[in-house]
Order: structure tokens, then C-alpha cells, then sequence
């Protein structure tokens, strides 16, 4: 911890504050040693081709090994072409919004969603159409009529994007029927749907969601599913991939960004393919999921315990945040929750930053700190909140 500190790392929380806005792990689940160990052995084989530039899709080891994983979770055959590199899901959001949008062009978005993401369409000039949702995800009937209405208008829609599993901020799993439900409407419209799969490998219960991607279901027409090793390695690597159809993942693979520099991450790209080849990923994977049920049940227990009439709170089943509900007092104001509970020495995120509801939502994310430090931002919130 010696320097995690201001001009080193993005964010500090202040001394004394339990800061549970930050959706990322916590510096104690960040593997140094593997990563270490993995750009020595990179170095040692590829020598000076993994200081080199990169193929413009990407190092071919890393996304073989990336398309093996996700033709055995989602059953689809899947190989190295369906696949290209990316600096993480922000810079695939930025890619896709400067290939299929043009200025003016409209983004379909759930009514929450990853605010950050949104702020990346809007920097490229899109504009954000936010659809409601209920408990099983974006609703298909309010997607229709978004689309019909768009339309309507004369506007250009460039893609919808939904998160579909273990959501940000809601930690919702659309179920099957409802993908299918939604890729319905997305085929009828020709709308290309963007999948942001960022917590899909960390499910906290029995195996995870046995549940097909979106892409999967759509045989990859139509979808692109963006995959990162911000949440199960490390945000810093600034490492992530899509998968999509060939054709289009080659196109992509041919913007000016990739000719001119080759594949973003190359270095890393060959250190990281050595640790999944090596089977340490899925290890890391096991331990960082244990670690993690650890924390959402530190949080949890004392909420849930409290919750009744006061709190609505979701208990996830994977991904990094619980998502509350103050209930039974809308004249409670997010905002004075929120408040309440920075007095007690505990920040969490306004569900105003991910998007607008009629009621009053808070999002926690139990990622960042160690359980210890989240059962005691829990007693204070509660005791915050009981006045
Ligand atoms: C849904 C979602 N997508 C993408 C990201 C960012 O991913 P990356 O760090 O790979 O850019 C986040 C991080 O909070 C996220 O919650």
C-alpha cells in the first residue's frame, strides 16, 4: 500500500472514510506475484517479438486461448478470428461508438446502466436513449417502442448495449427468455446489440450462470460481447477483447488506431496468454470468487438483516455491487441517504449516476475492501439510517 497514493493510482478515498464507490478490486485481490512471473516468462519466450508492435487484432496465443474459454462456456465455435484485442472495455466502447456511430446517432442503453460507458457515447457525439427494465433486465416492449419511436423521428440508432450478467449497477442476470426476447426485437430492427460481459466469469454461486451469452444465442450475428481482465486480474493491465463475427472483427481490427500502433497491449497480451495456458487464470479465478462471496456476505448480512421495511437490498449472485432500494419513503430523497451515510463515514454511489427512476436507489460495491472493513461500513449505515 506503500504507493497507492494520489498521481500513482486513479483514486485515493479520503483517511477515516470507507469509500464503497469504487467498482474494481481492491488492492489486496490484485495477483502482483502472478503477473510478475507472467511478463518474465512472456519475455524469456517470445523475446524481442513481445516488445514489438502487435498484430493488429491481437497476439494470436492470447486469443486462441480466449476463443477456446468462450467456445466451451457458451457451446459455440468459436475460433482466434472471432476475436480481437482490445485495451478493455472502455476502449472497445470507444471503438464501436467511432465504427458504427456517427455524430447525432442514438445509443440504446438499459434505464441504469455503466455511467462511465455512457459518458464514452456521449464524448463521441451519441446520444443516450435509457429504456426501463424491470427485475429480468431491459424490457422488450419499452425496447420496441424506443426503436419504433427513434424511428419515427428520423434518427439513427448506431447499437443498443446492455450488460446482461451480474448488470452494473443492479447485479442482475437477464434470464434466457428475456435475451431471446430482446435479440427478437434487435433482429426485427437490424440493431446491432453491444454485450458487456465485464462480470460474467465472476458468478459467486455453484458453477455461475450455465445461461448462453447473447451473442451465443444470436450465433454471433448481430452481437458483439466484450470480455475484460479489469475485474478477475487487474484494471491496470488495460487489457480486454470482443468477440464477434469474423467479418467484423476484421473490419474493426483495420481502424487507423490498430494499423498505425498495431494490437493496444501487446506485451501484455503474451504475458497474460501465458497465465490462462497455464491454468493459473482459472486458479486465481477460484480464489478471487471465494474472496469475493467472502465480501458480498460481509456487506450483506447486516443490511439484509436490517432491510425489512426500511431497505430493499439485492443480494447478487455474482459481479461486484449491491444495489438498494430505500423503500416506503420516496420523500427520502437519494440524495439524504447518501448524505447520511458520508456522515458516518461511509461513500456510495447515487443510483442517479447510472441513470433516473421514481425511486430513490444506492449502489455499493463490495469489491474494494476486505470484509472486515464491509461488515463495519454496514453497522454504520444502518445505524445512519435508523434515525
Ligand atoms: C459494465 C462495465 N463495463 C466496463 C467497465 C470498464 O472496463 P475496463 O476497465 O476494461 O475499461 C466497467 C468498470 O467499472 C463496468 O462496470
Amino acid at each position: 500500500m506503500r504507493h497507492w497514493r494520489p498521481g500513482i493510482v486513479q483514486d485515493v478515498p479520503p483517511p477515516g472514510l470507507i469509500d464503497l464507490g469504487p467498482g474494481y478490486p481492491g488492492p489486496d485481490l490484485l495477483p502482483v506475484g502472478l503477473l510478475g512471473d507472467a511478463y518474465h516468462r512472456a519475455l524469456e519466450e517470445y523475446g524481442p517479438a513481445a516488445l514489438a508492435y502487435g498484430h493488429n487484432t491481437g497476439a494470436m496465443p492470447l486469443r486462441e486461448a480466449l476463443a477456446e474459454r468462450a467456445a466451451a462456456t457458451d457451446r459455440y465455435p468459436c475460433g482466434p478470428d472471432h476475436v480481437l484485442l482490445t485495451a478493455g472495455t472502455s476502449q472497445a466502447l470507444h471503438l464501436i461508438s467511432c465504427l458504427l456511430g456517427r455524430p447525432g446517432d442514438v445509443v440504446i442503453t438499459d434505464q441504469y446502466s455503466y455511467d462511465l460507458g455512457r459518458r464514452i457515447f456521449t464524448d463521441c457525439g451519441l446520444r443516450v436513449h435509457a429504456v426501463a427494465m424491470d427485475d429480468l433486465g431491459m424490457d422488450p416492449v419499452a425496447l420496441r417502442e424506443a426503436l419504433r419511436d427513434e424511428h419515427a423521428a428520423g434518427r439513427r440508432v448506431a447499437f443498443a448495449y446492455v450488460n446482461p450478467t451480474f448488470h452494473n449497477p443492479t447485479g442482475i442476470v437477464v434470464p434466457l427468455a428475456r435475451r431471446t426476447e430482446l435479440l427478437e426485437v434487435t433482429r426485427e430492427y437490424d440493431l446491432m446489440v453491444i454485450e458487456d460481459d465485464a462480470y460474467a466469469e465472476l458468478a459467486l454461486e455453484g458453477g455461475g450462470p450455465v445461461i448462453p451469452s447473447m451473442a451465443a444465442l444470436a450465433d454471433y450475428r448481430g452481437v458483439l460481447r466484450l470480455g475484460t481482465f479489469a475485474k478477475t486480474l487487474a484494471p491496470g493491465l488495460r487489457l480486454g477483447w470482443l468477440l464477434g463475427a469474423p467479418a467484423l472483427v476484421a473490419s474493426l481490427g483495420e481502424h487507423g488506431m490498430l494499423v498505425s500502433g498495431g494490437s493496444l497491449n501487446h506485451t501484455t497480451s503474451l504475458a497474460v496468454a501465458t497465465v490462462l495456458r497455464g491454468g493459473e487464470y482459472d486458479r486465481h479465478l477460484v480464489w478471487l470468487r471465494a474472496e469475493l462471496r467472502k465480501r458480498r456476505d460481509a456487506l450483506a448480512g447486516p443490511l439484509r438483516a436490517f432491510s425489512g421495511e426500511r431497505i430493499g437490498c439485492r443480494v447478487p449472485g455474482g459481479g461486484f455491487f449491491l444495489w438498494l432500494e430505500p423503500c416506503g419513503a420516496t420523500e427520502v430523497r437519494e440524495e439524504a441517504h447518501a448524505a447520511a451515510a458520508e456522515a458516518a463515514g461511509v461513500r456510495l454511489a447515487h443510483g442517479a449516476r447510472f441513470g433516473t427512476g421514481d425511486r430513490p436507489r444506492l449502489r455499493l460495491a463490495y469489491s474494494f475492501n476486505p470484509p472486515a472493513v464491509l461488515t463495519e461500513a454496514a453497522h454504520r449505515l444502518v445505524e445512519a439510517w435508523t434515525v
